[in-house]
């Protein structure tokens, strides 16, 4: 029995988030023979966004498409909640006309207040705590270029942020090892360290680059400044020096690592343009695998409702 809604990674048990893999999979392979999936016919998604999004918006959108649904995007400053109207009264309106919500907001307890007040499924497109939908893409590639992810070694370079929080979880619920490498100050929330470690994870936090990268299976980076963050973006350029991705790190790591990376990326700060675009690199394959992944979610929440 899925969970109603998808507010954290940790919200799929190890199984879930498997079997949501092994759709996802299915459905792309379906989709590469143009098998068209309809599942979802008459069915509505709507989609809040707080914050800007290429991805996010067009891969749910494009999903609930071809799912046979349809998806309404709803900038929040243009609907009634820009103008006051409570998150919870706009949950419960919602959940009369539509089947599931995704919502990208700024703070957490956004996400929280939809699914406390909706009927229907609500999704977490990203908020300042986390990003689960992109763990999923994440999940799926990992698997597509390793095959399995026990073991795996797993090293973060960069902000301890919404995606790194997701990460920590999902490594530990699948077994892969991670190291997250961020300047003192911007380690990630001790809670998801605390949670990872009660799920059995291997979660190792330092502030050295070289170290988390060694020998790694998977390099994984995020932008230095944040939707949110940008008040502190000078600050942020001075003080993520030194936690860039370049050759010389993936030199550090296996000779058949790959190179993540959610995106949109920043040439030259995060990661360097010859890796981002390199060999080791499986950035489009994981935006692509946003569709899939979610695709699969959908129908897991959305189908039996
Ligand atoms: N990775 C990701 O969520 O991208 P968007 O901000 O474009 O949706
Ligand atoms: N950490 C980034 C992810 C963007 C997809 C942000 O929150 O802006």
């Amino acid at each position: 029995m899925m969970p109603k809604d998808l507010l954290s990674i940790s919200d799929l048990t190890r199984e879930e988030m498997l079997q949501l893999i092994d759709l996802s999979a299915e459905l792309k392979e379906k989709r590469g023979k143009r098998h068209a999936q309809t599942p979802l016919i008459n069915r509505s998604l709507a989609m809040i966004f707080e914050k800007p999004s290429t991805r996010t918006r067009v891969s749910f959108e494009v999903a609930m498409t071809e799912l046979g649904g349809h998806a309404l995007y709803l900038n929040s400053a243009d609907l009634q909640l820009g103008r006051s109207e409570t998150v919870c009264d706009t949950a419960m309106v919602l959940s009369r006309y539509v089947h599931a919500i995704i919502a990208r907001v700024y703070s957490h307890e956004t996400v929280r207040e939809l699914a406390k007040c909706a009927d229907i499924p609500v999704i977490n497109a990203l908020s300042d705590a986390e990003h689960p939908c992109q763990l999923l893409a994440d999940l799926l590639t990992i698997r597509e270029r390793k095959g399995d992810f026990q073991g795996l070694r797993v090293a973060w370079i960069g902000d301890g942020n919404n995606v790194c929080n997701s990460l920590i979880l999902a490594s530990a619920i699948t077994g892969m090892r991670l190291s997250v490498a961020c300047p003192t100050g911007y380690e990630p929330d001790q809670a998801m360290v605390g949670h990872a470690r009660e799920l059995g994870g291997d979660v190792v936090v330092t502030h050295d680059p070289v170290e988390a990268a060694a020998g790694a299976d998977v390099l994984y980076t995020d932008v230095w400044v944040s939707m949110g963050d940008e008040t502190e973006e000078q600050e942020r350029l001075r003080d993520f020096d030194g936690f860039q991705i370049n050759d010389a790190l993936l030199n550090r790591a296996k000779p058949d690592c790959i190179v993540l990376h959610c995106l949109p990326a920043h040439r030259g700060k995060e990661i360097t343009g010859e890796v981002l675009e390199g060999a080791h690199s499986a950035v489009l394959d994981q935006a692509e695998n946003r569709l899939h992944v979610q695709k699969a979610l959908l129908v897991m929440l959305m189908a039996e409702r």
